[in-house]
């Protein structure tokens, strides 16, 4: 078993040895020095015990023990103090000291009391050490545990958005194929759409919106009925009011998925027109946020350039113009320049 440490400092040579040897004999490891500094110098968290006397030259034992405090290694303090000198005693407990010997020292009993209470107040001290350091790592642990737990789930969280997202597409992308009139729509209508945004300089999380909102914007057509969608030539009225529910029709079926909440106000909005002529709502231009101003535009574009069953296609320029005699009215001016362009430079450039 390892011996507990002391450390004594007094000057007294006499004092000295004898504490030491009484020390000794109990059992202790004891390590003596003749002044304070040096006690400072060599203490270290290994000792359990130290006995200072008050006068010694250089730095006395308040001194030390002030110096100690610093240190911050709570080992407790005795003091050797001479008889009758109860202030000193007084004034190094208010410093802090642990306890304090009278010298001489007659009663040994009374003194290896005096040391071992000491040695069990550090003992303690160490115990909560310990633990406190012990419970920092278990929450260290914990708090690492959960952040892992945290970013799986996210993970998953995203990994099963996308999924949910890809089934529908998938299913909208079958339906939509089985009408040569319509095919290919959506898919044109989000490369114009990811094309307009990213020239505009919209954020990543926008363009994610934007992105989905195009991709989803015609969903609702999945369940009306498709006679009137693939009829050919001019719809009846009523066919026309039947077309005209898609905006909500689609919104309503994503809006169970909560984490397609603003999708939804697109494609609820995709038909809106800002002077407000447009449907389902009627909305006008200030109550259309950019990105359904930027579907809005690369989805006609798409209607005017494809042939329809009901109405023959349109050449790039014309559509070109007719989106350009529409700013204003139909489509927001910096879009249509900023899709304008990009047309342009495709038809400079083609791949
Ligand atoms: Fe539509």
């Amino acid at each position: 078993m390892t011996r507990n440490k002391i450390i004594i400092a007094d000057d007294d040579n006499l004092v000295r040895e004898a504490v030491r040897q009484i020390l000794d004999m109990f059992g202790y490891d004891v390590t003596a020095f003749d002044n304070g500094q040096s006690v400072v110098d060599h203490v270290d968290d290994s000792f359990d015990v130290i006995i200072l006397d008050i006068n010694m030259p250089g730095m006395d034992g308040f001194e030390t023990l002030k110096a100690l405090n610093d240190r911050k290694l709570e080992i407790p303090v005795l003091f050797l103090t001479g008889a009758g000198s109860m202030e000193y005693a007084i004034k190094a407990l208010g410093l802090g000291a642990y306890d304090f010997i009278t010298k001489p020292i007659d009663d040994l009993e009374l003194f290896e009391a005096t040391i071992k209470r000491a040695i069990e107040k550090r003992r303690y001290v160490l115990m909560e050490h310990a633990y406190t350091s012990n419970l920092e790592i278990k929450v260290q642990e914990k708090t690492k545990e959960l952040e892992e737990n945290n970013r799986l789930l996210e993970e998953y969280s995203k990994n099963l958005e996308i999924a949910t997202v890809n089934i529908i597409l998938s299913l909208q992308t079958a339906l939509e194929e089985k009408d040569i009139y319509t095919a290919g729509h959506t898919n044109r209508v989000t490369e114009y759409a990811v094309m307009i945004g990213q020239d505009m300089g919209l954020s990543e999380d926008e363009m994610k919106v934007l992105e989905r909102a195009a991709q989803l914007h015609d969903i609702g057509k999945l369940v009306i009925d498709n006679s009137a969608i693939g009829k050919a030539g001019p719809l009846s009225l009523e066919e026309w009011g039947l077309v005209r529910k898609h905006p909500e029709v689609g919104k309503n079926i994503i809006s169970h998925l909560g984490f397609l909440g603003r999708e939804g106000e697109i494609i609820e909005n995709h038909h809106e027109r800002l002077d407000g002529k447009g449907y389902p709502s009627k909305r006008n231009g200030s109550d259309l946020d950019l990105l359904t101003k930027i579907i809005t535009v690369a989805d006609s574009f798409d209607a005017m350039t494809s042939k329809r069953c009901y109405k023959e296609n349109r050449t790039k320029r014309d559509a070109i113009e007719e989106m350009r005699n529409c700013v204003g009215s139909q489509f927001d001016e910096k879009i249509v320049n900023v899709f304008v362009s990009i047309l342009e430079t495709m038809e400079e450039h083609p791949e």
